[in-house]
């Protein structure tokens, strides 16, 4: 009789603990039950071309606004409820949106996402690692681009550039750099498309200062110059100010970058993820 109360005793706290544990559990594994149902699929495929296609790509596999979705690597997790959260809330500071898709809505579209996830992970077919060299030496992508707090400050940071980038965004910006910018002055969202125009500015004496404007105002203009320095001049200082409406970025064409080399560059940026 005593030794039963005992065990009952014992056995509420153990059976407590263990249903937590697995309640736990279940929340941390919330799945799709959509995944792999054909109407779904097609629904979600409906609902991301008219939501989603316009940054991402019509077949989701990136676009000039944004990355792809189906390179098998997400930044904000991989999960079926990392990808319901991101979709859901967006992602702070950066140019995906929040949602208001019903739940149901959402399970669809990540339905479509998994329907087209690439069965190997090779998807860029580079050299990492003779990227990585080309970038800090022979290319000199580091003498105006910083990686992880190395490199110079022209461009700006690519520590994550293939969070929020696509293949064909970077190779764009390789291949004809100045596009984009021009592209850029439509689009209020993007990072100071103007803050990448390139100015020349003819001082009193006649030199000319090249870099790229900082901050202007009425009276003054910020430079950031070729040497990374900061310089402010006052406009009623300057014979003239010009801005070139074209990137500093020089263009690698493909007989400074061959295709492969551009691959390997490609597999390269491929790991600046942020982490
Ligand atoms: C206005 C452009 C824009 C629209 C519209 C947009 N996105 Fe995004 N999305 C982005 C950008 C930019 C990022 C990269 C954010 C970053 O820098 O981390 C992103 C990131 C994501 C990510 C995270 C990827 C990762 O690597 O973790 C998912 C998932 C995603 N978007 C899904 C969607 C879906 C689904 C829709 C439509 C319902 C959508 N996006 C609409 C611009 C957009
Ligand atoms: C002389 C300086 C300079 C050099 C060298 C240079 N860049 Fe750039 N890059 C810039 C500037 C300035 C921008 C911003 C304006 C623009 O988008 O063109 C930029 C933009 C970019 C972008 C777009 C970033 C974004 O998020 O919009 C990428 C990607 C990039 N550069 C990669 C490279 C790589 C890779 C190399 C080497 C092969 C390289 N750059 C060499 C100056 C440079």
């Amino acid at each position: 009789m005593k030794s039963e109360k005992l065990r009952r005793l014992v056995a509420l706290p153990f059976m407590m603990c263990c249903a937590t544990f697995l309640l736990a559990q279940q929340v941390r594994e919330v799945k799709n039950l959509l995944e792999g149902n054909a109407q779904a699929i097609a629904n979600g495929k409906a609902n991301f071309r008219a939501n989603c296609s316009q940054c991402h790509g019509l077949d989701a596999t990136g676009g000039l606004r944004a990355p792809s979705l189906v390179s098998g690597k997400f930044t904000h997790g991989a999960s079926d409820a990392d990808l319901f959260s991101t979709i859901l809330h967006g992602v702070p500071s950066t140019l995906m949106p929040g949602n208001d898709l019903t739940d149901d809505e959402t399970w669809e579209v990540i339905a479509f996402l998994r329907s087209m996830q690439p069965k190997s992970e090779a998807v860029i077919a580079g050299d990492a690692q003779a990227g990585e060299k080309y970038f800090w030496s022979a290319g000199g992508c580091a003498s105006c681009h910083m990686v992880r707090g190395r490199g110079g400050r022209l461009g700006p940071d690519l520590s994550r550039v293939s969070a929020s980038r696509s293949a064909a965004y970077i190779t764009e910006s390789l291949r004809e750099p100045s596009k984009q910018l021009s592209d850029g002055l439509l689009e209020p969202g993007h990072d100071s498309p103007i803050a990448g125009d390139t100015v020349t500015i003819t001082i009193s004496s006649g030199e000319k200062i090249i870099g790229i404007a900082k901050n202007e105002d009425t009276f003054s203009i910020q430079l950031l110059d070729l040497q990374g320095e900061l310089r402010l001049f006052s406009k009623s200082d300057v014979q003239s100010i010009v801005h070139e409406r074209k990137s500093l970025m020089p263009r690698y064409t493909e007989a400074k970058l061959s295709n492969p080399a551009l691959q390997d560059l490609l597999a390269y940026l491929e790991t600046l993820r942020g982490e």
